[in-house]
């Protein structure tokens, strides 16, 4: 594998712009497009001695820290809906501190680009001692987390060198959906839905091509607001992982105040920051939450909120009630895989006011790619 920059100015520019091969790589070999009497199914090798254990599981814990995480908050409630278990999250280190309860009865899920975090790691032996079965999600092959582990996926995003995770996140994602359809897989009555999400997942290299061209429209937003101390961003159901990880991306190489807000949650404490200044991104595509975000919307707008609404194609009219709002539209996908598009704008968001701003996009000041100390 190589490891260039090849035509582009940065590593996290080139790692945005090569999600579409990155993903296809992640889902090489791995769904099985039916014959004429077969079904579309999935195939994850790493996994299928333990899928009958983690179907008899009583509970899954997604087990991860930064971008991870949030990349399996975002896979959470496809999990949820396809295998029927309750999905808990658990921020590595908040795991530790508490000394959760793991029973032998839990399935436990690690998730980690480089298989090394320190947090992570500490917390698969914890989950090892009280007996659970442990699932590795990482995008290193040999790494600590894949060896320890029982049995796993590799994402296989290819090397990713920026300190800001981009690939890796959308490969995460979708090897989560994958892992959900595989538990799911013996659900006659979820057939349907399963297809579809296959269907979607092979469309989705070309989905993110179309999001792409976003590029300059986000280095325009990106020049509006660069001198802006801060940024809010709300999302719900499938997209408060998106709007937690798009602030992630902003705070951490644009060095920019952002945080990621559950909508559901804004009348309880964020509405009072809302007035003409203060930039708020608002994640409105198309999913069973639409019309909650679009009365969100609305109350954002009476407060004289400034909008930038992320709607599906075709959308922008419907969802910005006013001046003082702008639109970015995104092409539609299946539900669950909509936060693997809505989250290249904010990528490109993040990269191109980091470049405006004059600050390290790839080593971004006081972190490090892989944090290997407590
Ligand atoms: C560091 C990196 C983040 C990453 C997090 C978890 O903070 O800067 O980009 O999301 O560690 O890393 P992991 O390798 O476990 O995914």
């Amino acid at each position: 594998e190589q490891i260039n920059k090849g035509n582009y100015e940065h590593y996290m520019q080139k790692e945005i712009h090569e999600q579409p091969q990155s993903l296809k790589t992640t889902m090489r070999g791995r769904l099985i497009r039916g014959g004429s009497c077969k079904a579309k199914t999935v195939l994850l090798g790493g996994l299928k001695d333990h899928l009958k254990t983690i179907r008899r599981s009583r509970r899954i814990l997604f087990i991860g820290c930064g971008t991870s995480y949030n990349a399996a908050l975002a896979a959470r409630p496809i999990l949820e809906e396809l295998s029927g278990i309750p999905v808990t999250m658990e921020i590595a280190s908040d795991l530790l501190d508490r000394r959760g309860p793991i029973y032998r009865e839990d399935t436990a899920v690690f998730v980690s680009q480089s298989g090394e975090t320190a947090d992570t790691l500490l917390a698969l032996e914890y989950a090892l001692e009280n007996g659970a079965l442990c699932v590795g999600i990482t995008n290193t092959v040999g790494s600590a987390i894949a060896r320890r582990t029982h049995c796993g996926v590799h994402i296989n995003a290819g090397c990713e060198i920026g300190v800001a995770s981009t690939k890796a996140y959308t490969s995460q994602i979708v090897v989560m959906a994958m892992l959900a359809l595989a538990i799911g897989s013996d659900t006659i009555s979820s057939q349907e839905r399963r297809e579809a999400i296959i269907d979607g997942l092979i469309e989705l290299p070309n989905k993110i091509r179309e999001v792409l061209k976003l590029d300059q429209k986000m280095k325009k937003l990106a020049q509006e607001l660069m001198a802006e101390q801060s940024l809010l961003v709300f999302g719900r159901g499938y997209n408060y992982a998106t709007a937690l990880e798009g602030a992630l991306k902003v705070k951490e190489v644009a060095l920019m105040h952002s945080e990621g807000m559950l909508a559901g949650e804004m009348k309880h404490g964020p509405l009072a920051l809302v007035d003409e200044n203060l930039p708020i991104v608002v994640i409105a595509t198309r999913d069973a939450c639409f019309s909650k975000q679009q009365s969100v919307i609305q109350q954002l707008h009476a407060r004289r909120g400034r909008l930038i609404v992320m709607c599906s194609e075709g959308d922008a009219t419907v969802v910005c009630p006013g001046d003082n709002c702008r639109a970015i539209e995104v092409p539609l996908v299946e539900d669950c895989l909509q936060p693997v598009v809505n989250i290249v704008p904010l990528q490109l968001l993040a990269y191109h006011l980091t470049v405006l701003r004059g600050f390290n996009v790839d080593q971004p000041r006081n972190l490090a790619k892989s944090v290997t100390t407590q």
